[in-house]
């Protein structure tokens, strides 16, 4: 495992890099902000892939006893959750997951709680399928995220249902068991069905526990997981969500709505790189931990020189949630710094909604030597630009 090796992705038509112009309008910065990771995935992938792809032909493929145990798996060694295997069920790609249970589980005008800065999608489900969207915004107690209880069960009363982030995108929180059972007796209590979107899961920093809530008396037979191998083993291309649904009759309303858009039938590669992901490649992931969490301390011990720009504790994924409302800048003047003097390319806090205002959002999976240089441009346009 060498993360530190710089790996060129110019001429594989990623995102990160070959939008950087439509997003930035400029290729002239270093990209992040899409979250996936500039290191390599794991050699058991790899090779996985390698010997899959050797065979010539790529026709329709089933789902085999091997995949659905991979998961089984999975899911008992990292998060002490032994699922069976009927409750698992292959979705296309996780935001396709939770704008499809929008439609399958609420009507026209239901209201749904979405927990703001959240990840775009989460808005675009509810707002798409003209649903009701109920804000519970966070709250930041003692510089830490919180959620605010009090909102949450007010809104709860009048919701059908909650798209719920966890661990939550972009503010990093992994949330405590205190905090899943108090989230799931109100969802309990008011009828309020759970979508759980947990693919940040496995990748959690020393200190913190991710518990899939659906584990919860409460929430077992209110919710559906969303899952994948996809952030954790950077093979987010290879489309390959899955869902976890205890409940039968909620799993068939679920399943249904797949079979309605043929969106069932997976592709040879998306199987051979999840067994791969889940049953090979512990070593790889524990080094990965490591290497992200060193990657954070460093952008921690680089900011000390830029008292102005706050990281907000980081307790899980690989996105940092940077604080920038002691700079006092409006909005575009930051964004516009961030790219013109900077020449980072970050994703805005207002593009993750409510109480985004002032925030950036840094993808640190990146080769340290990256992280370097970022943090040296950082430097010099807060010395010129944020410095006044
Ligand atoms: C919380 C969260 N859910 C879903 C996704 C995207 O998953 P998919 O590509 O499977 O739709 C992301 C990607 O950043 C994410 O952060």
């Amino acid at each position: 495992m060498n993360f530190d090796k710089l790996i060129s992705r110019e001429g594989t038509n990623s995102e990160k890099y070959d939008s950087r112009v439509i997003k930035f309008g400029t290729e002239d910065v270093l990209p992040l902000w899409v979250a996936d990771m500039d290191l390599s995935s794991s050699k058991a992938i790899q090779t996985a892939l390698i010997e899959r792809v050797k065979h010539p032909i790529y026709g329709y493929t089933g789902y085999y006893d091997a995949y659905f145990d991979s998961i089984q798996r999975w899911m008992h060694k990292a998060h002490g959750w032994q699922i069976e295997k009927e409750w698992i069920a292959p979705i296309n790609a996780i935001v396709t997951g939770l704008n499809l249970s929008v439609e399958a589980l609420t009507k026209k005008g239901d209201g749904i709680i979405i927990q703001p800065p959240i990840y775009p999608p989460f808005y675009y489900a509810a707002k798409n399928h003209g649903r009701k969207l109920l804000e519970n915004e966070l709250k930041i107690v003692d510089g830490k995220y919180e959620i605010d209880f009090e909102d949450f069960e007010a809104k709860a009363k009048v919701a059908k249902l909650f798209l719920f982030c966890s661990p939550h995108n972009p503010t990093g929180r992994v949330w405590t068991k205190d905090e899943l059972e108090k989230l799931a007796r109100i969802c309990k209590e008011n009828g309020v069905l759970i979508i759980s979107d947990e693919v940040h899961a496995d990748l959690v920093y020393e200190g913190n526990f991710h518990v899939p809530i659906a584990t919860l008396e409460n929430a077992k037979d209110i919710t559906i997981t969303l899952n994948a191998p996809s952030k954790t083993f950077n093979i987010a291309g290879i489309v390959s969500a899955y869902a976890i649904v205890e409940n039968s009759s909620l799993r068939r309303r679920f399943h249904e709505i797949f079979k309605r858009y043929s969106l069932t039938q997976p592709t040879p590669i998306s199987l051979s790189a999840t067994v791969a992901a889940y049953d090979f490649s512990d070593d790889w992931l524990d080094a990965l931990l490591i290497y992200l969490k060193e990657n954070l301390e460093y952008i921690e011990s680089r900011l000390l020189k830029m008292p102005n720009i706050k990281a907000m504790s980081t307790e899980s994924t690989f996105l940092l949630w940077l604080d920038c409302k002691s700079l006092n800048l409006d909005d575009k003047k930051l964004e516009a710094i961030f790219i013109k003097d900077a020449k980072l390319g970050l994703n805005t806090g207002v593009s993750f909604g409510k109480g985004g205002e002032g925030f950036m959002r840094l993808n640190f999976a990146v080769p340290r030597v990256v992280l370097e240089k970022a943090m040296d441009q950082l430097e010099v346009a807060y010395q010129e630009k944020f410095n006044v």
